[in-house]
């Protein structure tokens, strides 16, 4: 057969709310245009996150209630260790409540202030974390990323030219670790190859710099190596998982992604002598190392979420969503970044709403726009997450991108859902050039797109309109005086 259909079926459903454009023009002016702030009942579909959004499976309901919730060497433990110890490979294991905690310990034993951490793209959360230690956050995207390359296969690699230059040119010590985030959630999920990661694995060994991988969505790059890499199509993911592994000094996990949880996070480390010290800062924090912050409950769901994710009948459902998605938006015209991911299908805002300059947020723009047409929450991935203004210059660096990120949840929505979000695009499409921007009246410090308040611009300003002189989605990577 070569339909391929979703490898469970449901027994527990939960009910969808509907609202109706008026009201949903109130909810948004209401929560100051950022969908963070909106209920969830709210959202129709809700694409904000892949994040703890998944639906468990019959055999983690049953985990649960097996679960042991000891203080100390806890059984859920065991299995939970056993779990991440077999498929990752790593020495030790300590459970954390979600992937950020695990940054910001690991980075408070590692990073100094002003070091430099490369990455192929370092996430929101752990450009925050290692800021907040007074370090510098590197970002070197492959060449096929930065130029929009849609043939690319894995345009979620590092630049290894790049990653050579900032070693060679820094001071002894001032790298302290480099970092492969898998896939490469704010550039599009698009994967990194294995061939990228034995080659980062030489390069920094090389200069005896360790690498540690975010492995938040580690079976999905591991399924789009088996899918695109020469050599891999017949290798089973557990083995492309076990290699891809070897290649890092150890690793860091949010579990609500590729751990089928909805809670939970782990370090897992080949060197004792580090885990001892994190583990002291993290009796502090965290809470005793064999629950990390996580019920047992949390644990069992985990250690079993982990397998699930790496089977191959479930790779292959969530590649077909995400591939539908995907050529049905493409279809009807929507600039969508290609090939495409496993966890989101991206939408270039800035090629769709030309008029629109980035720094009137275009994504932000296009997410408000989907759920005042049809109820759809969404992510901007732009200059309202990335974007940074100088408080002393009032210059503000625009993102390289601006994206609106559909997440889709794990195992929670089927086609006629994805049916629903592309009509609500058809609409939007036809009256796109009507669509206004928006500008930011009040933010935080950190992690702004969490918390800030938005309001329409009545008029998109001419005068810093870039859209003629740049084609593609590289034309924001400039830098607007306001
Ligand atoms: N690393 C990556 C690649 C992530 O995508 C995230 C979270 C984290 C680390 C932090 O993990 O949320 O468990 O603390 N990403 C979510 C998202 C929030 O929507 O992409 P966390």
């Amino acid at each position: 057969m070569k339909t391929i259909i979703e490898p469970f079926r449901t027994k527990v459903v939960e009910p969808i709310y509907f609202t109706s454009q008026g009201e949903r023009e109130a909810l948004l002016a209401c929560a100051g245009y950022n969908l963070f702030k909106l209920n969830a009942k709210d959202c129709t579909i809700d694409f904000l996150t892949d994040s703890g959004t998944a639906a468990l499976s019959s055999d983690q309901w049953s985990a649960l209630m097996r679960a042991d919730e000891s203080y100390a060497g806890a059984s859920s433990f065991h299995r939970f260790e056993k779990s991440v110890k077999s498929i990752f490979g790593f020495k030790e294991v300590l459970p954390v409540h979600q992937g950020r905690a695990a940054e910001r310990l690991l980075f408070s034993e590692l990073v100094k202030p002003g070091q430099k951490i490369p990455s192929n793209t370092h996430f929101d959360t752990t450009r925050a974390n290692l800021e907040a230690r007074g370090a510098t956050a590197v970002d070197l995207p492959c060449r096929a990323w930065r130029d929009g390359d849609s043939a690319a296969s894995f345009a979620g690699n590092i630049d290894l030219s790049e990653l050579e230059r900032l070693i060679c040119e820094a001071e002894p010590g001032m790298i302290p670790f480099a970092m492969l985030t898998v896939t490469n959630n704010a550039c599009g999920g698009q994967p990194v190859s294995m061939r990228n990661l034995r080659q980062t694995s030489q390069l920094l060994k090389r200069h005896h710099i360790p690498l540690f991988i975010d492995a938040a969505r580690f079976a999905e790059n591991a399924y789009l190596i088996q899918q695109r890499e020469e050599n891999y199509s017949s290798t089973s993911i557990s083995s492309i998982v076990e290699e891809m592994f070897t290649y890092a000094d150890g690793c860091l996990m949010s579990c609500k992604k590729d751990g089928i949880a909805n809670i939970g996070g782990f370090i897992a480390l080949n060197d004792s002598e580090l885990v001892e010290r994190v583990k002291v800062e993290m009796i502090v924090t965290e809470g005793f190392p064999t629950y990390g912050g996580l019920s047992g409950r949390d644990l069992e769901t985990i250690a079993i979420g982990l397998y699930e994710a790496t089977n191959e009948d479930y790779l292959r459902y969530r590649e077909a969503s995400a591939r539908f998605l995907h050529d049905r938006l493409k279809r009807i015209g929507i600039p969508v970044i290609s090939p495409p991911a496993l966890h989101a299908v991206y939408v270039d805002a800035a090629a769709m709403l030309t008029h629109i300059p980035p720094l009137e947020l275009p994504g932000q723009a296009l997410a408000c726009e989907l759920y005042r047409e049809a109820g759809i929450r969404s992510c901007e991935i732009g200059t309202a997450m990335f974007g940074k203004s100088d408080p002393e210059t009032g210059i503000t660096v625009c993102a390289p991108h601006e994206l609106v990120r559909l997440a889709l949840p794990r195992r929670v929505y089927s086609q006629s859902h994805y049916e629903y979000v592309i009509e609500a695009f058809s609409n939007i499409n036809q009256r796109r050039s009507s669509i206004r921007g928006l500008k930011i009246t009040k933010q935080a410090e950190k992690l702004r797109h969490f918390t800030a308040v938005y309001e329409p611009i009545e008029k998109t300003s001419p005068s810093i309109n870039c859209d003629s002189e740049m084609e593609g989605f590289n034309k924001n990577r400039v830098l607007y005086e306001i």
